[in-house]
């Protein structure tokens, strides 16, 4: 008797090591790195909706600096992307948006304007 209630706490034990090792796996399958799908970005296309839903709310008409259209947002370009592409490691402030920073996706749009020279 006495080894067969062991016996069965053993399975148990085994059965939820397994299945707690489970939904480990699963965890680790949905934190795996983001990819991202852009290959080119513009402003038009890519950037103002990621500036209008991030950074109008204190960069509006107005305020400075104003991240409402292009002609704003062209002037200070190397500004920006230093602010949002190297977050507290830009040399002339910190990062955009302050609190948490634009996801993997977002900044890299901001990377990859940069390196197509800016376009509108
Ligand atoms: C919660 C408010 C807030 C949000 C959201 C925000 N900013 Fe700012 N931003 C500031 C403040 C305050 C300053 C001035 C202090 C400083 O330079 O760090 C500033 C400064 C800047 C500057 C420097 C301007 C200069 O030349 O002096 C840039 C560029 C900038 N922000 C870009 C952005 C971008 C791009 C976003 C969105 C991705 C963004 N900010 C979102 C508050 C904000």
């Amino acid at each position: 008797m006495r080894t067969t209630a062991t016996t069965t706490l053993l399975l148990f034990v085994t059965l939820v090591s397994f299945h707690s090792c489970y939904y480990d796996n699963e965890a680790y399958l949905y934190s795996t790195p983001v990819s991202c799908t852009d290959t080119t970005s513009t402003y038009t296309a890519r950037l103002a909706p990621i500036l209008n839903n991030n950074c109008v709310s204190c960069h509006g008409a107005g305020e400075f600096p104003n991240l409402s259209s292009f002609q704003d947002v062209n002037t200070l370009k190397e500004e920006i992307v230093c602010r949002v592409v190297e977050g507290n490691s830009c040399s002339s402030g910190a990062q955009m948006p302050p609190s948490a920073g634009l996801n993997t996706c977002d900044i890299q749009g901001f990377t990859l304007w940069q390196q197509n020279g800016y376009q509108e």
